[in-house]
């Protein structure tokens, strides 16, 4: 099964997926916790593989940025590969004081000013939601690995360098907790498709208090991410 942007050339995709943004990191996830590895994509190299992690099948591919790029990857992969579970790792802006650095944030909704709803023709808003089975296992298993987390709802933005500098802010009044640009999409298009997802975020920067990560220790950071959605798996 190929589609336009995902060519398999005949190697499987698992039932479940994690799913960074940067096809690197899935790269990453492949070489240093997978085993029996096959690689089934490398269209526009957005990288995807699948492996072995314990004996239980998984695959990870990159999604892009953005919820175009999310939209298009998710769509496909439940429609025409059949993809039951998908697990977006990513990073995020905090909008709250109390967020540090590293701190993994798990995304019980997602909302979002961007107009992927409108599609639906819906008669007014959606709440796009992680798959409650994905989210407290996600939250059993952190408790399990001594990993704190955070849940709660996030913003799925458009929009990285905003012209308007407070369109961020106003929503930490409504206790969003970060900043994310796919996760909106990832939840519309598994609600709408029948499949579960479930967004985990590693707090990469905080927008209240300017604290910024480097590309090093983000990377380390992540690692706890990646232990969590696997080990939920
Ligand atoms: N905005 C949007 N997405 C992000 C941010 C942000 O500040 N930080 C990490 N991902």
């Amino acid at each position: 099964m190929n589609t336009p942007h995902i060519n398999t050339n005949g190697n499987k995709i698992a039932e479940s997926i994690l799913l960074p943004g940067d096809p690197l990191r899935a790269k990453f996830i492949a070489d240093n916790f997978l085993t029996d590895v096959v690689q089934f994509n490398s269209v526009r190299n957005m990288l995807g593989f699948t492996g072995k992690y314990k004996a239980k099948e998984v695959s990870v591919m990159g999604t892009g940025m953005g919820m175009p790029s999310i939209g298009i990857y998710s769509y496909e992969l439940i429609s025409k590969f059949g993809v039951k579970n998908l697990i977006r790792i990513g990073s995020c802006g905090a909008l709250q004081e109390n967020l540090k650095l590293y701190d993994i944030v798990i995304g019980q909704g997602a909302s979002t000013n961007s107009n992927f709803a409108h599609q639906y023709n819906l008669p007014g808003t959606f709440a796009p939601l992680a798959s409650y089975e994905l989210l407290s296992k996600s939250v059993s298993t952190a408790n399990n690995l001594g990993i704190d987390v955070h849940v709660g709802n996030i913003l799925s933005t458009d929009i990285f360098y905003n012209d308007n500098k407070e369109a961020e802010l106003s929503w930490k009044k409504m206790g969003i907790l970060g900043v994310e640009m796919e996760a909106a999409a990832l939840y519309m298009n598994a609600a709408r498709l029948g499949a579960n997802a479930l967004c985990i975020l590693t707090v990469s920067d905080n927008l209240i208090t300017h604290e910024e990560t480097t590309a090093e220790e983000r990377q380390t950071a992540f690692v706890n991410m990646m232990k969590i959605s696997l080990e939920m798996l």
